[in-house]
């Protein structure tokens, strides 16, 4: 793989460029954006960190130039608006979903075998945007919200037991909001299950820290976050370029998979080459299956509103 486009030059959009030059996989990132000399000034002062960060990634930025983005491997859509205190991802429904719907048409023009990483949020609803606006294969089009979530998650156990975040592995699965299906059993420190380490009502905590950690920050900066979104991003990127077969919870195109179909929503994927190389199905029990319907059934309310206010 040659080329990764990121669309969108703020806050996500750039720190998942620099990420992913910094990783060295690539040969040329492509940053976009409608502000004039945004992407431009970013690229140009990301480049001028390459002699020290040690990376050879061409970043290149360009202001609504979709000639540049041609024979991208991968796309990674973080142009839309954030939430503001007092928001929800939801509000974000109707200017986004207008946001992505033409990034996607521009793009796919360009780049008709890529690969689309959706990030705008409400993240499941964008990624079904971006689904039926490519007419790509459900393979190569999936959101990021789920490895957030569970760094989110694990950056917080580690915090409880004092432990180094390298020996924590979880799975979280659901819809990207308040709904998300934390799955504390499958959550292992060096191999032992968090319910061996950690007290019940602890635990609880830690997943309503998790459900509202996107909230918290934005209550902290006014603005949402973008470090460990950025990372998360470029994480899921990392995996299909090298076609490393790492299991990462995706929000994905559902056909049956856990009792759904016919909507993204977080799953754990096997990512490779071809973008979504399998989905995986895990026993979940009656309370963890009751979850997941309750945060389809959120999900399936936005679709209801894409389609009665005609977004798409
Ligand atoms: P931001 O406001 O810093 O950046 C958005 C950028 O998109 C702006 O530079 C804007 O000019 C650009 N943009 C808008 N329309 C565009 C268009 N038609 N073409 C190209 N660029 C366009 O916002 P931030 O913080 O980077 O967040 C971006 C999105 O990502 C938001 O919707 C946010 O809610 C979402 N997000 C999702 C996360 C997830 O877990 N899935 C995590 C964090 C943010
Ligand atoms: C987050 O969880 C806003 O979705 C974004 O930080």
């Amino acid at each position: 793989m040659n080329k990764i486009t990121v669309i969108g030059a703020g806050n996500v959009g750039a720190t998942v460029a620099e990420c992913i030059a910094r990783k060295d996989m690539i040969n040329e990132v492509v940053l976009i954006d409608i502000k004039p000399g945004l992407a431009e000034g970013k690229a140009l002062d990301m480049w001028e960190s390459a002699p020290i960060h040690s990376f050879d990634t061409r970043i290149r930025g360009v202001t609504d130039d979709y000639d540049a983005t041609a024979g991208s491997d991968i796309c990674i859509i973080t142009s839309g608006v954030p939430r503001r205190p007092g928001m929800s991802r939801d509000n974000l429904l109707s200017i986004n979903s207008g946001i992505v719907r033409s990034v996607t048409e521009s793009f796919v023009k360009q780049s008709p075998n890529a690969i689309l990483i959706i990030v705008a949020n409400p993240l499941d609803v964008m990624a079904y945007v971006a689904y039926m606006t490519s007419g790509f294969p459900s393979h190569r089009v999936f959101g990021m919200a789920g490895v957030l979530d569970i760094a989110r998650f694990m950056s917080f156990v580690a915090l409880e037991l004092d432990v180094s975040v390298r020996d924590i592995r979880a799975l979280l699965m659901g819809g990207h909001g308040d709904t998300m299906v934390p799955l504390p059993r499958y959550t292992t420190v060096g191999g032992i299950p968090i319910t061996e380490l950690i007290s019940a009502d602890r635990i609880d905590a830690i997943v309503e820290r998790t459900k509202k950690g996107g909230g918290e920050i934005v209550q902290l900066m006014g603005t949402s976050a973008w470090y460990a979104p950025g990372a998360a991003a470029a994480a899921m990127a990392e995996a299909v370029v090298k076609d490393s077969g790492r299991v990462l919870p995706c929000a994905a195109w559902l056909t049956g998979q856990y009792g759904h179909k016919d909507l993204f929503i977080g799953v754990p994927v096997r990512l490779g080459r071809q973008g979504i190389e399998e989905i995986i199905e895990v026993e979940l029990n009656a309370d963890e299956t009751a979850l997941m319907h309750t945060s389809a059934a959120h999900v399936r309310s936005n679709l209801d509103a894409l389609e009665r206010l005609q977004l798409l």
